[in-house]
This record gives structure tokens, C-alpha cells and sequence, in this order.
């Protein structure tokens, strides 16, 4: 069903046995951050895709549950995916730790990080989560300098210029970093359906820009469901996607905030990936190195082949209202970028 290839052409299989006897699972698969509120939904949905041979679920050794029992608990599932749990000692550079948990990744899934607490800045939270992800890069670079790395943790619009920068300096395709933008697009389409009384199945929005407040934005006029919105209703459903998260926040009444919705998108993004690996061309909405537009970083469509990243498309044809919105959403990703550029000089 389409459903299923939302995530991948490889159907997510709940009869185990019998889906996975005509295709050889071939990918090993690291979640990083992948004992938190994200990474463990994101584990288990990568542990379910026909193509993934192995996962390796990362975190500290300090996380709210061990690795070793993520990874135990998801290794009784009954697909072939063998499930492994691998604890960092957080005060020691994760490139020392991590090399049995990386090498030979093709995927490497990154929640990893801190979420806001009260009295953080935006700054303070790109420095801790920005560091994190360091570790991980750089432990990628030397292990499995080959893999793609899908970038979840905030602030996204910065961390993977940072991350990207940082490839290029020790002589890695900065293509291989790639934001993971895919919740945007899951929710401008969910949204789009509920509107207009069809199937999100059949909604396929694109959405640009980068990832957070108004540097999201969706080109509702590009999808032909959404095209036939009035348009007097298009800025707030623009501004209900790009405050998606928010909403998820406040209904869980500060306890938490999206980590189911970002799991399934971020094995969609996942599993998309895979797909190009595995020769079966596939596409998905992601923020990356681009020449799209002046700025150096920008979410569109992406191409995915055996290697990763194979085409980075144009942002098409906008309407009046999506050529205001582009000209803002830049405005902002760019200082945004500027702080990712500065974080990779300096380090
Ligand atoms: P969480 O706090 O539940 O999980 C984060 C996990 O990372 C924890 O288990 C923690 O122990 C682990 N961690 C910390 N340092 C680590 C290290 N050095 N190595 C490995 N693991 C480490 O947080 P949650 O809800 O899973 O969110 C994670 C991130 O994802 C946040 O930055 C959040 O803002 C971001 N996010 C991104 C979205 C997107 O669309 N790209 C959507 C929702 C959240």
C-alpha cells in the first residue's frame, strides 16, 4: 500500500517470516541518541525495515534506559535484524568508543542530544547539542566515513552547516550530512488531508527552507490537493506546520515534546535513504549543502542513489504568498547558517 512505501518501497513487515524470505537484508544501521524519547521508536522502526541487517543503538552511559536493553528488547522481535546496544562514557571523546558500533553503518541516525530546559538559550543549545554531534561526526568520519548521517537533533538549521563544514575540512563529501526535515512534510500533508477531507496518502506537499519557525515552508500551492485550499486559509495552515512542534509541546503539557510522529518520519527519511543504497531510486525533502538558492544551506528535494545524495533539485514554480514567505525564510535560515559556519571555524 502507499502507505508502506511512505517509509519505504521496502514494506515494513509485521509477518516477519514470510516478507523477508524473497530479500536479503544488507544495511547496518546506527541510532544515535537511540535510548531517548525519539531514538527508541526511531530503533525499532529501523529494526523492522526489510533492508536493515543490524542496528546499533547508541547512547550514554547514563541514559534513562541502558542501550543494552533497547537493543535487548528489540532484538526479540521477530525480523532478522540483529539489535546491538552500545554505552558512551559522555566525558571521553566518543571517537575512542565507537568503533565497533560504526563501522560498517551505511545509515547513522542522529537524535542524539539535549533537549531546552528553562533558562537555555538557543546558543547555549546549539553549543551542547552542536558538541555532541562533533563526537559523532568525527567518530563517523574515521569508521564509516562511507555512511549517510541524517542530522535530527535541534537546531538543525545549525548543526549540520556545522557538521557539513567540518566534513569538508577533513576531506569528506559534506554531502554525506543531511538534516532531517521529513516531519514538516508529514505534517503539512496529515494537515492538508484532515482540510480537505482526503487521505494523507494522496498529499504529498513540498516543503523548503529549513527547520524551525519560519525558515519552514511549505508549498501548498505544488501539491494538487492543497492547491485547491482558498486561499485565505493558506497562511494559517503555513504558520499551524511551522509551529508544529509547539503544539505537540503544549499537549503534552511540557513533558515532552514530538518523538513518535519524528521516529516515523525520520525512518521514513531512513528508509529512503536505504532505498537509493539498494538501486531503487527514492526522494525525500532535506536540508543540505545546496546551490538551490545564494544560500549555502537549504532544504529541497533530494535524490537518493547507492552512495546518498545523487540530485538536489530547484524549488519549482511559487505562488505570490510562497515568494514573501522565501524571501523571510531566508532571512532567517541565513543567520542561522552564519552560526553553524562560525561553530566549524572555530573548532
Ligand atoms: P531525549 O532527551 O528523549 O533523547 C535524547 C537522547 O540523546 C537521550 O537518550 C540522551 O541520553 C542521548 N544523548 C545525549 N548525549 C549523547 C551522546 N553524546 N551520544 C549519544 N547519545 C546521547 O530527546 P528527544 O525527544 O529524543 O529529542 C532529541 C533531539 O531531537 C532534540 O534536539 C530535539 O529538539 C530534536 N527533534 C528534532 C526534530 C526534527 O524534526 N528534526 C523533531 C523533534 C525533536
Amino acid at each position: 500500500s502507499r502507505q508502506m512505501l511512505r517509509v519505504s518501497s521496502a514494506p515494513l513487515c509485521f509477518a516477519g517470516k514470510a516478507c523477508f524470505a524473497s530479500k536479503a537484508a544488507q544495511f547496518k544501521v546506527c541510532v544515535s541518541g537511540g535510548a531517548g524519547g525519539i531514538g527508541q521508536p526511531l530503533a525499532m522502526l529501523m529494526a523492522m525495515n526489510e533492508r536493515v541487517k543490524e542496528v546499533s543503538v547508541q547512547d550514554v552511559s547514563m541514559a534513562m534506559v541502558p542501550p543494552a536493553g533497547v537493543a535487548a528488547d528489540l532484538g526479540h522481535m521477530e525480523f532478522p535484524s540483529k539489535v546491538v546496544g552500545y554505552a558512551i562514557d559522555p566525558s571521553k571523546p566518543a571517537v575512542d568508543q565507537l568503533e565497533e558500533c560504526l563501522t560498517g553503518c551505511h545509515l547513522v541516525l542522529v537524535p542524539a542530544g539535549v533537549p531546552r530546559k528553562p533558562g537555555m538559550t538557543r546558543d547555549d543549545l546549539f553549543a551542547i547539542n552542536a558538541g555532541i554531534a562533533k563526537g559523532l561526526v568525527d567518530a563517523c568520519a574515521k569508521y564509516c566515513p562511507e555512511a549517510v548521517i541524517g542530522i535530527i537533533v535541534n537546531p538543525v538549521n545549525s548543526v549540520v552547516p556545522a557538521m557539513a563544514e567540518l566534513y569538508k575540512k577533513k576531506g569528506l563529501d559534506p554531502l554525506k550530512i543531511i538534516g532531517v526535515c521529513t516531519l514538516d512534510t508529514v505534517r503539512a500533508n496529515k494537515f492538508v488531508s484532515v482540510m480537505t477531507g482526503t487521505s494523507p496518502m494522496d498529499v504529498a506537499v513540498p516543503v523548503v527552507g529549513g527547520h524551525a519557525g519560519v525558515t519552514i515552508l511549505p508549498l501548498f500551492s505544488q501539491d494538487k490537493i492543497a492547491a485547491t485550499i482558498p486561499a485565505d486559509k493558506i497562511a494559517a495552515l503555513d504558520k499551524r506546520t511551522q509551529d508544529g512542534g509547539t503544539e505537540v509541546v503544549e499537549a503534552k503539557a511540557g513533558k515532552g515534546s514530538a518523538t513518535l510522529s519524528m521516529a516515523y518520519s525520520g525512518a521514513r527519511f531512513g528508509g529512503k535513504v536505504l532505498d537509493g543504497m539498494a538501486g531503487v531510486p527514492a526522494s525525500e525533502y532535506c536540508y543540505l549543502a545546496s546551490t538551490v538558492t545564494e544560500l549555502p544551506y537549504f532544504s529541497s528535494k533530494v535524490d537518493f542513489g547507492p552512495k546518498g545524495v545523487v540530485k538536489v533539485h530547484d524549488i519549482g514554480v511559487l505562488s505570490a504568498h510562497e515568494k514573501v514567505r522565501l524571501e523571510e525564510a531566508k532571512a532567517a535560515l541565513k543567520l542561522e547558517i552564519q552560526k553553524g559556519l562560525e561553530y566549524a571555524k572555530t573548532c
